[in-house]
């Protein structure tokens, strides 16, 4: 099966030697109100206290460090997220110039993230087209090597080592839940702890609003979204791509799809019970675990361990929090988000 996949555990374990030392190994923490809302044993792989906020710089650093040694001018990706901070600190710790293109019109903090980390930024218009097209231009220009946010297999590799991590941290983890969007990060993951313990269950987690690793799974082929996703968990608006698709088609247990509101109530849950400032992408998981379908299929699986991908807020836009919705709905939530 490995023949079809771009990246195997030996790609993992590669990356875990390129990365170890340089990046956290990220605690895991557990929460006994959750676990009684979620009537099973919960684990979090905190990947929000990760360097630059995020999971990414696991990727990004292993691809820098990869590339390193063909001694490249310089690395260009386009991501005006959490990828692009992570690829700008990998190239700064390796001496490496990085070239990131943003939409013009991304938040300012964001540009600011991407500056601080070492990084120049080349604007583009705020269409997909735009991006490939300014990034392709970048490369011609300054000769650099374009570091893709999901879909090269360093990054795919990067991403895997926090699998390795929760198979040390929580031995008897039974599955885990795991956000998607390009599908780096879950294809990764899969590759590993299937390799090393093919009983624990590899489940999906996207945005009703941004289902098209669902849509991929039932239509038994890659499935991209068509049109750009309108959901608060702007990580994970990518589509899955060519090289994540065959491995989440052959090593994903299950893509479970959540609304918008079952994500905030999760985000919620997160900082009023475990006081952890998660953005909302990373509530995905919780979501997932606390939804009607997850409780259904998965009575027997008991010990679950969720990725809090990321902390990477904006804390000047948080409208959606104070629309309410979300805290008054549900009274745990509301205790929650009171304390
Ligand atoms: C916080 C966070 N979670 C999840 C994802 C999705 O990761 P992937 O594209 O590897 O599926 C991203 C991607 O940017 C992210 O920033």
């Amino acid at each position: 099966m490995d023949t079809q996949h771009c990246v195997t555990l030996r790609d993992v374990l590669e990356a875990l030697d390129n990365i170890q030392g340089l990046v956290h190994m990220t605690p895991v923490m557990s929460c006994s109100s959750l676990d009684t809302l979620a009537a099973r044993k919960l684990s979090f792989k905190c990947e929000l206290l990760q360097k630059t906020g995020s999971f990414k710089i696991r990727g990004a650093l292993n691809a820098v460090k990869k590339l390193s040694a063909e001694n490249p001018v310089a690395v260009v990706t386009h991501s005006s997220g959490n990828h692009g901070q992570a690829l700008a600190l990998a190239a700064q710790m390796s001496g490496i110039p990085a070239y990131v293109v943003v939409p013009r019109t991304a938040a300012s903090c964001k540009k600011s993230a991407i500056r601080a980390y070492g990084a120049l930024i080349v604007e583009c218009d705020p269409t997909d087209e735009s991006r490939v097209e300014v990034a392709a231009q970048t490369i011609k220009e300054t000769g650099g090597v374009l570091v893709h946010s999901s879909q090269g297999p360093a990054v795919i590799a990067g991403q895997g080592t926090i699998g390795l991590e929760v198979l040390q941290q929580v031995p008897d983890v039974e599955a885990l839940v795991i956000p998607v969007g390009g599908g780096g990060m879950i294809a990764g993951i899969a590759v590993a702890v299937k390799a090393l313990k093919p009983h624990v269950k590899i489940y999906a987690a996207e945005p009703l609003n941004a289902d098209d690793c669902y849509r991929s799974t039932i239509n038994g082929m890659l499935t991209p979204n068509l049109l750009p996703p309108d959901t608060i968990a702007d990580g994970v608006k990518t589509s899955i791509g060519p090289n994540t698709w065959p491995i989440i088609r052959d090593l994903v247990d299950d893509v479970f799809v959540v609304t918008e509101e079952e994500i905030k109530v999760a985000t919620l849950l997160v900082w009023g019970r475990m006081k952890l400032l998660i953005e909302p992408t990373a509530g995905l998981g919780l979501a997932v675990v606390l939804s009607k379908r997850f409780q259904e299929v998965t009575s027997n699986v008991q010990n679950v361990c969720v990725v809090l991908c990321g902390g990477n807020l904006d804390l000047g836009n948080t409208d959606w929090l104070l629309a309410k919705q979300a805290v008054t709905r549900d009274p745990a939530v509301g205790e929650a988000a009171l304390q």
